[in-house]
Order: structure tokens, then sequence, then C-alpha cells
């Protein structure tokens, strides 16, 4: 697909691997839309890249912000790219050590910001993008989902965060079958490590005992690599419906 000249929306653009997408976008000549919570931080970003980028401070669970950020961004250009980064991990097991239950509050948190807030801006961008010009093969814009290896390896305690991240997994599949027929593709990347504001949480030593656990090579990954193979599916018309695992190949222990 040709991505000089249009539009995209980035959810959770204003740090990690959301951030990164939409300075490497914007580097290939779009205009990019940062949604996020953090108005103050997306302000800076969208500053640094200068040009036509622009941001919406909101909240993804909230389908009136939803649908504002993809207004602003289908009206600035031509929406043909959504990508959504905007999430968070929760740790809690299925019962707590003193044998209580884990609580639902922090799972609704989670499947509300994680699959909610998802499904909120794809549904909206998804029906905005449906009316823009095809391109030559009738293409017309692409979706691409944040997910995590945790849908697939998931570890001790992360109940909350495996099952959001299954739902975005499965939601690929219809999801590109649904937009099939009106040329919009959708994808999901799944990353393992990525060196970003939530892993920065951790100690030094937490850090790089999780970078050795790495396949190869044994580093945590780059936000601008995960930026670059969102601008990769974007441009390449025959990926669909697939689930990209962007993780130097590790598989996660139990713990
Ligand atoms: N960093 C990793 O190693 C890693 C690995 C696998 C999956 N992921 C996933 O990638 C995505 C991005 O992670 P990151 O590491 O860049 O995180 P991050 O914390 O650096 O960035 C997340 C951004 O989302 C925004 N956000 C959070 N809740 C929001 C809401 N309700 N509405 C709007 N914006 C909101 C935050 O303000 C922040 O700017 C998440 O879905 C995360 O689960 C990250």
């Amino acid at each position: 697909m040709e991505i000089n000249g249009s539009s995209a929306i980035i959810t959770g653009g204003a740090s990690g691997l959301g951030e990164a997408t939409a300075r490497r976008l914007a580097a290939e000549g779009v205009r990019v839309t940062v949604f996020d919570r953090n108005g103050e931080r997306a302000k800076e970003v969208v500053e640094e890249i200068g040009g036509s980028a622009n941001y919406v401070a909101g909240d993804v669970t909230d389908p009136d912000d939803c649908q504002k950020a993809v207004d602003q961004a289908a009206e600035g250009g031509t929406l043909r790219i959504a990508v959504n980064c905007a999430g968070t991990g929760w740790v809690g097991r299925v019962i707590n050590r003193d044998g209580s239950p884990h609580d639902l509050g922090p799972f609704q948190f989670i499947q509300n910001l994680n699959v909610i807030g998802t499904f909120n801006v794809m549904t909206k961008a998804a029906s905005a993008m449906a009316t823009v010009e095809p391109q030559s093969d009738g293409e017309r814009g692409v979706i691409v989902n944040t997910a995590s290896v945790a849908a697939f390896d998931g570890q001790i305690g992360q109940l909350a965060y495996s099952a959001s991240k299954g739902a975005v997994v499965g939601m690929t599949l219809p999801a590109a079958r649904d937009l099939a027929v009106v040329g919009i593709r959708v994808l999901a990347i799944a990353p393992g490590l990525f060196d970003t504001p939530l892993l920065a949480m951790l100690p030094d030593e937490a850090r790089s005992a999780l970078a050795q656990s790495v396949n190869f090579p044994k580093r945590l990954g780059i936000p601008s690599e995960y930026g670059e193979l969102v601008t990769h599916i974007a441009k390449n018309s025959y990926l669909n419906a697939e689930v990209i695992r962007l993780d130097g190949g590790i598989r996660m222990p139990p713990k």
C-alpha cells in the first residue's frame, strides 16, 4: 500500500511502542494523529515530530473519545492506518498467596483497556476507512493491533493480561474476514520484551536477566523495531489476518 500522504491514528502514541510507530510513520510521509490519555506527553511527541502531526488527549475505553480521535485523523487526510498500542499489564494469580480469589476489578480493568479499547478504535477507524478512495487493487487501509507473547506463553500471574492479549489475537482473523469486502487488512503484532517505559519500571538487574532470556539477539527489543514492522505491514499488501511475533525468538517460561 502506498502510505506517503495518508493519515494514521496511533493509540498509546505518547510512549513506548506507539511513540516509535508515530515517529516512523511520520518519517514515511504519513500524517499521524497520536491518541493518548497522556495529553501532555502526546503534545510533546507531536511537537518533536513536527509537520502535520497532531494529537487527541483521551481514553480508548471511552467510545466518544475514540470517535473524536478517529474523526480528527480522518478529517485531516485519507485515513488508511490505525495502530492500537494503548494498553498495560497486571500481575495477579487465580488465587492469591492467602488463598483468596483474584479480584474481579483489575481483571475487568485490563480487559476494558486492552480489549475494549482495541475494539473501540478498530471498529471506528474501519468505519471511516471504508469510505476512503481505494488504491489500485481495491485496498483502503490496514489495522494493526498489539497483542503480546503472553497471549501464547502466559506466565504465572498473567491471567488478566494473557486473557486480554488472547482476545486481541482472536479478533484478528474474524476482523480481517469482515473487512476484506471493503479492502481493509487486519494484523496483530505480538511483541516479546521491549525496552519501553512499561519495562523501565523494573530494576536494571531484572531487565538484564530478562534480556538474557531472549533466544537471539540477547537484548530487549528496541521500540523502533516495532515501528519498523508496523511500517512494513502497512506497505506490504499481501500481509493479512496474521499475528506476527516480534520477540527475538523468546518463549516465556512459567515464571
Ligand atoms: N513493552 C513490552 O515489552 C511489551 C510487550 C508485549 C506487549 N506490549 C504491549 O504493547 C502496548 C504498548 O506498550 P508500551 O510498552 O509501549 O507501553 P507504554 O506504557 O510505554 O505506553 C502505553 C501508552 O498507552 C497510553 N494509555 C494507557 N491507557 C490508555 C487509555 N485508557 N487511553 C489512551 N491511552 C492510554 C499511555 O498513556 C502510554 O502513553 C501495550 O498494549 C502492551 O501491553 C508491550
